[in-house]
């Protein structure tokens, strides 16, 4: 399974490319606008820099909503960097815009999937990867793993090449029942992935063994 940070800070971007064991990025306008980044080009500058810090895709999102407009905008961030993925809503222009995009050999993620039926329609039109939120599900309640399951065991019944990027993964339980799901990669904040590190009989065992050694090489 992948892990891309889902983050636009630089320095967390940093982190988890020196843990060695990052494949990529995404961000989304919120994640942007978070880092205090406006305007286009601060925009594509920032874009440039992840994918200059990071070996592999990065996701950066359109905002237009209008087919003309996603096309305009996502030709420009794809020529930015080949590593480059255009982040596309899934609306109606969106899906579009992806069978668009794929013709050209221009790799995107579709956004915003909280149903089985839009993950079929974006992979059917060619995404590069889907990306359900899971965490958004739980939040209103209902079962965002689920989801992931679901589109998990459609792609494979008929081997669609589209790839399920569980996103708003928001803990460290979540992200082990996506690997437990098949989801091809999660994307979550850094502290998700660090959180991995850690158990407490980890912590007391290793205590341990240094106390010992001290005390046999004092
Ligand atoms: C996905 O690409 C989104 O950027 C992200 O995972 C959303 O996560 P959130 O629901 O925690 O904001």
């Amino acid at each position: 399974m992948k892990f891309f940070v889902d983050t636009a800070n630089l320095r967390e971007i940093q982190e988890a490319v020196e843990l060695g064991v990052l494949d990529g990025v995404t961000t989304n306008p919120s994640l942007m606008a978070k880092e205090g980044i406006k305007g286009t080009d601060a925009v594509m500058r920032h874009y440039r820099q992840i994918c200059e810090m990071v070996e592999g895709d990065v996701s950066a999102e359109v905002i237009a909503t209008d087919f003309d407009g996603i096309i305009r905008e996502g030709e420009a961030l794809a020529e930015l960097h080949p590593n480059i993925v255009v982040k596309v809503p899934m609306i109606r222009d969106g899906v579009k815009a992806i069978r668009y995009f794929a013709d050209k050999g221009i790799k995107t993620n579709c956004t915003l999937i909280f149903t089985a039926g839009q993950a079929l329609l974006a992979a059917k039109a060619g995404a590069t990867y889907v990306s359900p939120f899971v965490g958004r599900l739980d939040d209103i309640g209902h079962d965002g793993l689920q989801l992931v399951q679901q589109i998990v065991d459609i792609f494979s019944n008929y081997g669609y090449p589209t790839q399920v990027l569980a996103a708003s993964v928001r803990h460290v339980p979540h992200l082990i029942q996506c690997a437990e799901l098949g989801a091809d990669v999660v994307t979550c904040p850094l502290s998700v992935i660090t959180g991995l590190l850690h158990h407490p009989l980890t912590d007391k065992g290793l205590a341990t063994f240094l106390a010992d050694h001290k005390r046999v090489n004092a």
